[in-house]
């Protein structure tokens, strides 16, 4: 049996994902993405699951995909296998908070994976960058269209042109990522986000998130009309009748979709 490649494991109502393929610092193969992917649909399908966390190890978060992997193949074998398609791109299909914790290495493909996630929280020792100009490539799995719209078209066409790594400090200033943290305190700190992403009623949860994701795909009228009407939408739901009475009565409300 081919050693697992992805550690799954579940803290409360938060499902963690650890890549583990620590001799090549984490470099993303197929059998990996196969592996992430397969684990985060079980996770979306799973009640008792309210926010993933996807993590790597303190060196690297992934150093990209895998050169050694990609090294012969041939533009055929790469368009057949629709290579960075298909399970490559599952984590836009999964409805659930996705929170990526990097610490060390976010590259090439690695930066990717974490930008296709809901959001970063970075150690204080994370590197950032798209160097696949290094290989005579450049980014496949959404470092020239993610970036820019996270960091802006100035820096994005500096980190891809010249692939030039920037650390965490820069990557918040950017906007790249939403919290830098001590090292040590990484996993404690996004473990902590998704459990009160958790907490929260699921459904106004997935509704915030698919609302967000559109504003990157809609025109600003069309997006705040799916927003509006989204957001009636809750009000068809227990949970906004016992999140606003919870309020009034000054106690913790007791989510039913969670
Ligand atoms: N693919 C395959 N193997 C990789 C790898 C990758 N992306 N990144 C690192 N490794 C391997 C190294 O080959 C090395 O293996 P060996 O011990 O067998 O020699 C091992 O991991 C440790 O790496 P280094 O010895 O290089 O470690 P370092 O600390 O000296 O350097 C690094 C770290 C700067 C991250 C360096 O490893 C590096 O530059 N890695 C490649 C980064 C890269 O180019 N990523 C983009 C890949 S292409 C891509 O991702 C396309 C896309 O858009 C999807």
């Amino acid at each position: 049996m081919t050693e697992a490649l992805v550690k799954i494991e579940t803290r409360g109502r938060v499902g963690l994902l650890t890549l583990n393929r620590p001799k090549v610092l984490n470099a993303l193969n197929n059998q990996v993405v196969d592996e992430l992917a397969e684990a985060l649909r079980a996770f979306d399908a799973d009640d008792g699951i309210g926010a993933i966390v996807i993590t790597g190890n303190e060196k690297a978060f992934a150093a990209g995909a895998d050169i050694a992997a990609m090294k012969d193949w041939s533009y055929a074998d790469v368009y057949s296998q629709d290579y960075l398609g298909h399970n490559w791109e599952s984590l836009r299909r999964i409805r659930k908070p996705i929170i990526a914790a990097v610490s060390g290495y976010a590259l090439g493909g690695g930066c990717e994976l974490a930008m296709q996630c809901d959001f970063i929280i970075a150690a204080d020792n994370a590197r950032f960058g798209q160097p696949e100009i290094n290989l005579g490539i450049i980014p496949g799995f959404g470092g020239t269209q993610r970036l820019p719209r996270a960091v802006g078209k100035a820096k994005a066409m500096d980190m891809v042109l010249t692939a030039r790594m920037i650390k965490a400090d820069e990557a918040e200033r950017a906007g790249l990522v939403a919290r830098v943290v001590p090292a040590e305190k990484l996993l404690d700190e996004a473990l902590e986000a998704a459990r009160v992403i958790a907490s929260k009623s699921l459904i106004s949860v997935m509704m915030a998130k698919e609302c967000i994701n559109r504003a990157y795909e809609m025109p600003l009228n069309e997006g705040m009309l799916a927003e509006r009407r989204n957001f009636h939408a809750l009000f068809s739901t227990e949970d906004q009748k016992e999140g606003m009475a919870a309020f009034i009565e000054k106690r913790e409300p007791d989510f039913k979709h969670r």
